[in-house]
């Protein structure tokens, strides 16, 4: 019957006009709610400033460039110099014992070490002999043997001034060998035509240059050693493990830090290779650390790669036996680092935390949870680094575990000093409230060549429920002390223009003890012995008008209030986990309580539009059902129905 027929394709084609509508509606609702929650995970990098919240800071920073008066430099240490004075590596001699630089670091999981050294013989290997016995090495002892990975790199050398003229001091070289790389006209030529090669350049004084050598100029790059990592896994925590790297005689321990009263942590920030930087080590190596933390600016390498390799020859006597944990600082991004050889050289246990970036992790270790944040990264919400941390603070502090949380960072958010005033403000303003939020104890930093420690702090004011904050970057760099300081704040405490290292002891789960020991000063007599350094007891670095310009030590408890005052020095994550990505999705990223609110809301929107959809089709139906019936009647009445319908 064409009446029913016609009845029937009508509501058909509605349905779908319908089922199109509520798939409008459903996506228009969740494009809506996507756009209001800035579902930060997937917005591009390049829009990400554009949507940050953090305000620029512009109070008084237009007088920093004429204010800050940047401070000398001095000469950086013979390294093997030093290391043949103090014996260390002397096995080294022997021509069998040939790889150095013997550093270690954290594992990924709780039970092991990474363990790197570095040898210039193609044939040497990457393994690692390790027992609890100090005997067993001898021949038929029983000993466990780690096999672990190699690799070198090539890179094109980074000329800077201070190497070859130094402000202060005797140069790492001087300006004829700079120029003898620079300088391949004794052989870029055919000698029979006299014709240039690609790569000849004639080089002398007047057009010597600083920066990046040619690519071209072989005489220009430089060839790492091969760089050995090896990690060694299931290890007993807190027992004494002896180990023996390939190709090196001696035999060194390590001892995976227990969780334990007390714990000894040996702070360091902005090390580098001097005279001072040798006494920081010695400093650290004093106290007997079970960790030590140095977050940034390691070696003062700045694109000249061969002071790896000496800064790791420098180190070895320290952390050949003590745990490293560090982050990058800019002298491992600018100068043409690009953190290449920290990378490679210092590994970091990112994967373990479920960080995809070296820079940024978390590592449980002993009594304390460190977080490393990284100042180079990107801070703002919608950044990987902010949601890694998110992430991890909601899942990976256990106080039962680790009573204190500590952060490290290069650049530091409280500082009085005039040398980098306000860099990392921006980062500040956005991170700020989750550390506090988190109860985090301390936060290291460094970067301001000189020593300060907070009050606890947030927000600029002092609140006994935020962290200390101990800028420690006077471990002996090349550019000598900051003496120009600021008004001093409230919530600064202490500050001092000379060098020195923390020592940072827990003794219980409420209750730290901070040291800094000054090391030396900076010399204002030209020629000094030392660099120009001064390591007397009553040493005062010229310039320095610090409110504790000759104290040689600075100590403090840092006990954590009651919980009643307090709470978030004591919190735990919402949702701990061994696997601190366990609550993550596959991108490693967890939504927050205001994502999930409107996530709940788009779901309860799309149900209501789903039953009122149901409900109007229904009604139209039954209309339509009606208005069928009322037509069939009316056209099979009808004079103007055609030949042949209304019937079946
Ligand atoms: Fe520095
Ligand atoms: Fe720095």
């Amino acid at each position: 019957m064409p009446v029913c027929t016609g009845s029937k394709n009508l509501p058909y084609r509605r349905n779908d006009h319908f089922t199109m509508l509520l798939l409008l509606l459903l996506v228009a609702s969740i494009a809506t709610v996507r756009s209001s929650c800035e579902c930060t995970s997937y917005t591009l990098s390049g829009s990400r400033r554009l949507t940050s919240n953090v305000e620029f800071y512009t109070a008084e920073s237009d007088t920093i460039g004429d204010k800050y008066i940047r401070p000398k430099r001095h000469e950086r240490i013979d390294v093997q110099k030093y290391i043949e004075e103090r014996s260390v590596g002397s096995s080294n001699a022997d021509s069998e014992c040939v790889t150095d630089q013997v550093h270690l670091t954290l594992g990924d999981t709780s039970d092991s070490v990474v363990i790197s050294f570095a040898s210039t013989l193609i044939d040497s290997e990457s393994i690692v002999k390790y027992s609890t016995n100090k005997d067993s090495f001898e021949s038929g002892g029983n000993f466990h043997k780690a096999t672990g990975v190699s690799t070198s790199y090539s890179e094109l050398m980074y000329i800077v001034g201070n190497l070859y003229n130094p402000t202060m001091g005797v140069p790492e070289g001087n300006l004829s060998e700079i120029i003898k790389v620079e300088n391949t006209s004794v052989w870029a030529y055919d000698h029979q035509t006299g014709d240039h090669y690609a790569n000849y350049y004639n080089i002398n004084p007047s057009n010597f240059k600083t920066g990046f050598m040619a690519y071209n100029n072989p005489y220009a790059y430089y060839d790492s050693p091969i760089l050995h990592t090896v990690t060694l896994s299931n290890l007993d925590i807190g027992v004494e493990y002896y180990y023996v790297v390939d190709g090196n005689c001696e035999i060194f321990s390590f001892t995976i830090p227990k969780n334990k009263y007390p714990m000894q942590i040996g702070l360091t920030v902005d090390l580098g290779q001097t005279s001072v930087s040798a006494a920081s080590i010695a400093a650290l190596e004093a106290i007997n650390p079970d960790l030590v933390l140095l977050p940034g600016d390691l070696s003062y390498s700045d694109g000249y790669p061969y002071l790896w390799d000496s800064f790791g020859t420098l180190i070895q006597s320290l952390a050949s036996k003590v745990p490293l944990l560090t982050t990058a600082g800019n002298h491992e991004f600018g100068l043409a680092e690009n953190t290449l050889s920290h990378r490679i050289r210092y590994p970091t246990p990112y994967i373990g935390s479920s960080s995809t970036n070296f820079c940024y992790y978390g590592k449980v270790v002993g009594a304390v949870n460190v977080i490393s944040l990284c100042s180079y990264g990107g801070w703002d919400s919608n950044s990987l680094q902010y949601q890694w941390l998110s992430n991890y603070l909601a899942t990976s502090i256990d106080r039962d575990e680790t009573p204190f949380v500590i952060a490290i960072m290069h650049a530091p958010w409280y500082n009085s000093n005039n040398g980098h005033w306000m860099e990392a403000e921006l980062m500040r303003k956005s991170i700020e409230p989750l550390l506090y939020e988190y109860g985090v104890d301390v936060v290291l930093s460094g970067h301001i060549h000189c020593y300060e420690r907070s009050a606890p702090v947030y927000n600029n004011t002092v609140d006994s429920c935020g962290p200390t904050y101990l800028n420690i970057g006077d471990g002996g760099n090349y550019e000598g002390t900051y003496v120009d300081w600021r008004t001093q704040p409230d919530w600064s405490e202490f500050r001092e223009s000379s060098f020195g290292i923390g020592e940072l002891t827990i003794y219980n789960e409420t209750h730290a003890y901070f040291q800094w020991h000054r090391v030396a000063c900076e010399s204002d007599s030209p020629g000094a012995p030392n660099y120009n350094m001064n390591f007397s007891t009553t040493c005062h670095s010229p310039g320095d008008i610090s409110a504790y310009p000759m104290a040689t030590s600075d100590h403090v408890w840092i006990a954590k209030p009651s919980v009643d005052v307090c709470a978030n020095r004591y919190m735990t994550s919402p949702s701990p986990s061994s696997n601190s990505n366990s609550n993550s999705n596959s991108n490693g990223y967890n939504p927050s309580s205001g994502e999930i609110s409107l996530i709940v809301l788009t779901v309860i929107f799309g149900v209501v539009i789903i039953v009122l959809s149901i409900l109007l089709f229904r009604a139209y139906k039954l209309l339509n059902a009606l208005n069928g019936t009322e037509r069939t009647f009316q056209e099979s009445v009808s004079p103007f129905t055609k030949k042949g319908e209304g019937k079946v």
